[in-house]
């Protein structure tokens, strides 16, 4: 059956502006049969999707259900880098892009599944000749080019665990990561582009290794050619290392619950925390989530503008697309550099079929106007994605009408790090559902989400409440690295027995969940996730700052921005060179991703009698909100000081 036809068909049945849609619908109640059929029993239903994978040895249970740590597929044994490669191999996709490569400077490099296979096993039988084992973990800091997806699978094929760190973070937070992991080997490049600029990621890494002692080798990509200092014994270039490895190295089988990744991400404290994600669970899960929502085929052209970075890297430009054999494009630059169009253009030049792509970007691009992906033919479009934090009906229906020419369903797909795939999303290759646009429609097969109040009870029609997942599933984080503690109280002690996941829903009449952003102290800012804690800490390390308090202000086109209150030392006075020196000093700590839009220097923060900052006074106060109940606030000068402060920034910059 060609879905796309039939997807094309009920978009336009859903009469996108003739809202609500009946339940009665049959879309809606053939798609709900499989789901309410796929919870009945889980075990059964994950079983049927394990068997669409190629395991070594097939499992001897299900699910090891010891709440809240699950095990999925104990004893079964499989392979990542074998199901994203060398499987493709003995069928005709060995010849087939793998990656579609373009480089900042539009460069190009593509790479055949065989050429592909040749990469990851230089590397790989490179990387055990180093010494690294099964288990060992491995840090990659690198920008995006095809060393990235070429070590994350030379790392799954032998056993060991990669770390990857997005190469926007600083020297600080990539010490952070590696110490906690303590990885032995770091893979980085010596420098990136960015907007014509230079990364210099040797230095960077150079100087996050002073307090970083775990790691031993340093492999450096020849990215950008320019001078870096090498140290000897310790770091080695890449083309150097691998250049006369000509063997290769069998995937070694894994254990299904052999971790296959640690991604940090933020939460509500300062510290990062390390999402662990399995192996075989995982893959089973990204599998068959890729075809649901992407309908994906081997003769499709993806392109996920997401960096590797992210979990969006890990499981939809690397893992889940290669293991469909799909062709993916990588790109490494800005979206709009040179020029407004760069994206449209990649598009075209490589006839991508399904694309995926955050908010932010949209609500940037329809800044730029509709002009410039007039000019062009994006056609092999069928497929729309959007990820990452809410998306406003505008930037919906703009990307529907200008990107998807009213052809292609979007599917809003909602999901976390610690998810490892898609949750809630239309799934045009199981049988699309009426789109509302803002709602990411339903739960996938197997995901039993439900919005609840605060004493966990579901919550009526219309009315926010908190998303839980009431079933555990296979891609879900095992546990947070060397934190079991951690994981139990973040994610299952909020509502005992089902994992929290921190996001508001409504549900609304017609069962469509509504997302509504964070529920804790968690920021998104251009869909980068951000903690509060964390980034007040930040903040509090500049030796002029004694408090900070951290708040996200609605943003037009990031969603939220980032605003800083800070209490400045005694000898320290508020000054234009300060404010900088701050700005940078977050720039310098976490990265540029953390550079706050608003500095307000002030003598008190809002603070309950029991001393906890009042977060919601501050961001009702820039947000020209009502300020609400502010009974339990210590003292009520601190929050006029902060309204007077801000008013005075409003008249500078000319606000009304
Ligand atoms: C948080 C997770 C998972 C890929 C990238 C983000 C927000 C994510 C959506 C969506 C509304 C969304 C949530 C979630 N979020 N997708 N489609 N609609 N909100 O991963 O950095 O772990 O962030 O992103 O708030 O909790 P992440």
């Amino acid at each position: 059956m060609c879905t796309h036809n039939v997807t094309k068909r009920l978009v336009k049945e859903a009469k996108i502006n003739s809202l609500p849609v009946e339940l009665k619908y049959w879309p809606i109640r053939r798609y709900m049969d499989i789901y309410k059929k796929s919870l009945d029993d889980i075990e059964e239903f994950w079983e049927q999707e394990a068997r669409k994978l190629e395991w070594f040895r097939t499992w001897d249970k299900i699910l090891e259900w010891d709440p809240p740590f699950a095990k999925w597929f104990p004893g079964g044994l499989i392979n990542a880098s074998y199901l994203c490669v060398d499987r493709h191999l003995k069928t005709w996709r060995r010849n087939k892009v793998a990656i579609y490569w373009e480089g900042e400077n539009s460069e190009e490099r593509t790479l055949s599944y065989s050429q592909l296979h040749r990469e990851v096993n230089r590397l790989a039988v490179a990387l055990r000749k180093l010494g690294v084992k099964d288990g060992d973990r491995i840090a990659l800091y690198l920008p995006m080019i095809p060393e990235l997806p070429v070590a994350m699978l030379a790392s799954a094929r032998i056993g060991a665990i990669h770390t990857v760190i997005f190469s926007g973070f600083s020297s600080m937070a990539l010490a952070d990561r590696i110490n906690d992991t303590e990885a032995k080997v770091l893979i980085t490049a010596d420098g990136g582009y960015r907007r014509g600029k230079a990364i210099k990621l040797k230095e960077i890494a150079d100087l996050a290794l002073e307090n970083a002692p775990s790691v031993e080798k340093v492999i450096v990509v020849k990215r950008r050619g320019q001078e870096v200092k090498m140290k000897e014994d310790r770091d080695i270039w890449y083309h150097e290392l691998v250049k006369n490895i000509q063997g290769s190295i069998d995937p070694m089988p894994i254990e299904s619950t052999h971790p296959l990744y640690i991604l940090y991400t933020s939460g509500t404290t300062g510290k990062p925390k390390g999402i662990v994600h399995s192996t075989g669970g995982y893959l089973v899960f990204i599998n068959s989530m890729y075809q649901w929502v992407f309908d994906i085929r081997e003769d499709s052209v993806y392109w996920c503008t997401a960096d590797v970075g992210w979990v969006t890297g890990h499981s939809s430009i690397v893992y889940a697309p290669l293991m469909h054999g799909a062709s993916i494009v990588v790109y490494e630059g800005a979206p709009d550099y040179p020029k407004p169009d760069r994206w449209w253009e990649i598009i075209e030049k490589y006839k991508v079929t399904i694309f995926y792509t955050s908010p932010t970007a949209i609500r940037m691009f329809m800044k730029y106007g509709e002009e410039w992906p007039k000019k062009h033919d994006l056609s092999s479009l069928t497929i729309l994605g959007s990820v990452g934090e809410p998306i406003n009906p505008e930037a919906w229906l703009w990307y529907f009408k200008h990107i998807g020419g009213e052809r292609c369903p979007i599917v809003d797909t909602w999901w976390q790090t610690e998810t490892g795939g898609v949750m809630i999303s239309p799934a045009p290759g199981i049988g699309l559902v009426p789109l509302k646009p803002g709602s990411a429609t339903f739960p996938l097969p197997g995901i039993d989400a439900e919005v609840v109040d605060d004493n966990g009870k579901p919550t009526p029609p219309g009315v926010r409440g908190y998303l839980v997942i009431k079933k555990p599933w296979p891609a879900m984080l095992m546990t947070l690295y060397k934190d079991p503690e951690r994981y139990k109280q973040t994610y299952w002690s909020r509502f005992p027995g089902v994992y929290y996941t921190g996001d508001y829903c409504i549900k609304d009449e017609d069962g469509y969940f509504w997302l509504l952003g964070r529920a804790d102290e968690v920021l998104k800012v251009a869909g980068h996730r951000m903690g509060t804690m964390e980034l007040e800490s930040a903040a509090i390390s500049h030796p002029a700052v004694a408090e900070a308090a951290v708040i996200g202000k609605p943003h037009e086109i990031k969603g939220e921005s980032i605003v800083i209150f800070a209490i400045l030392k005694q000898d320290h006075v508020p000054s234009e060179g300060l404010h900088e020196e701050l700005r940078e000093h977050m720039r310098k700590t976490i990265g540029p991703i953390a550079m706050p839009d608003e500095i307000y220097f002030v003598s008190k923060l809002p603070k309950t009698r029991s001393g906890k900052i009042m977060r919601r006074v501050l961001k009702a106060v820039v947000s020209d909100a009502p300020i609400g109940d502010v009974t339990t606030l210590e003292d009520e000068a601190s929050v006029e000081e902060v309204k007077q402060v801000y008013e005075e920034f409003k008249k500078i910059i000319g606000h009304t």
